[in-house]
């Protein structure tokens, strides 16, 4: 087998990258990919930046309608959170030559996906705790199997989100707590939003493994190491249980243990839905990009001040 030589035609390397993948080895930043390796990549964590930096829009909405001074703090240190896992997946993307002016450009015009949960309105105060426990829930499912991705820096990103992730997680779980032991009305309020967010949240591992056309290439280069379906199901199987536990009623009537398989049979997810979403039809799509246009516009000094301090930095080097 050609080792992994530069001037080898590309055909020869292709089989040298994968038995490299076979081995579970990282591959690199410096390290010789497929072209098509490289561009998934670049899709994949933008997208989940994207994902990201939009998700901050709906709980940021209820930073200042927090019920406690307690959960306003919460809430903030939340919301932080997700900007900076943003920024280091940004700058995974950029190590595989992506240019952030890129990536924000192909978010603010549609051409790049985020993920569909995030074009959901959030409602009420429970729709933060739905989305800590449900929405994170999922996130930590996906992002805790990207810790073993085969391209080096996304893997070793997702380690340190994935202990900010479980924060999010508990906080969220913690709020739904204390609804579904309040007042009538605050365990209503409760059910409401389990009622809206538990299929949106489903939807967030993506289509079927067969109406998947990345998930297979994505397997056989270890980017995923389970699939969409296997992950969903693990979400099932996991997060019932902890509605029971809150006294709430999942909203799928064909919900039920299967002996034999040892795992929650569930309902069928409504896919025009979630392509309607996909394709920017869902609730707050347009909301979602509009505020984060005027936002990168409204930073547009900033940018431009940063940029301007760093030329006069290193001209002040240069001249020393
Ligand atoms: N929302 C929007 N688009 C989605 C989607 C969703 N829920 N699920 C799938 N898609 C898109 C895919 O991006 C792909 O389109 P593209 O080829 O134009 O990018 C198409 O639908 C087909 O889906 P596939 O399953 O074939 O695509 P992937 O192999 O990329 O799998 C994925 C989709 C599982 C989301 C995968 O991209 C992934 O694991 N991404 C990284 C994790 C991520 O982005 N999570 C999003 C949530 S992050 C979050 O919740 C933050 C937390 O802090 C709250």
């Amino acid at each position: 087998m050609p080792q992994d030589n530069p001037t080898a035609p590309m055909d020869d390397r292709e089989p040298v990258f994968q038995a490299r993948i076979d081995r579970d080895e990282k591959i690199e930043p410096k390290d010789w990919m497929p072209e098509k390796y490289r561009r998934t990549m670049i899709r994949q964590i933008s997208q989940h930046a994207h994902s990201e930096v939009i998700g901050m829009q709906p709980e940021g909405n209820w930073i200042t309608r927090a019920p406690s001074l307690r959960r306003k703090a919460v809430l903030l240190a939340k919301v932080q959170d997700e900007a900076g896992h943003g920024l280091y997946l940004y700058s995974a993307a950029e190590t595989l030559g992506a240019t952030r002016e890129d990536m924000i450009a192909d978010l603010q015009s549609g051409k790049a996906k985020y993920s569909s949960i995030f074009n959901y309105p959030t409602l009420t105060w429970a729709d933060i705790g739905a989305i800590g426990w449900l929405v994170d829930g999922a996130a930590i499912m996906n992002q805790v199997m990207l810790c073993r991705t085969s391209y080096g820096p996304y893997a070793r990103g997702m380690v340190r989100i994935c202990k900010e992730e479980s924060f999010h997680q508990r906080q969220g779980y913690e709020i739904m707590l204390t609804l579904s032991r309040g007042s009538d009305q605050q365990k209503a309020m409760a059910q409401d939003a389990l009622n809206r967010y538990w299929w949106p949240s489903l939807m967030m591992f993506g289509p079927r493994d067969d109406d998947s056309p990345n998930t297979q290439q994505s397997m056989k280069w270890r980017i995923k190491r389970q699939t969409n379906d296997e992950l969903r199901q693990r979400f099932v199987d996991q997060t019932v249980p902890q509605a029971e536990y809150l006294g709430l009623t999942v909203p799928d009537p064909d919900l039920h243990w299967n002996k034999e398989r040892e795992h929650y049979d569930f309902g069928e997810i409504d896919w025009d839905e979630f392509w309607q979403v996909v394709k920017g039809n869902g609730p707050c799509n347009r909301q979602r990009i509009a505020h984060h246009v005027a936002a990168h516009e409204e930073g547009e000094w900033v940018r431009e001040a940063a940029l301007a301090y760093q030329a006069r930095k290193a001209s002040a080097e240069e001249a020393a």
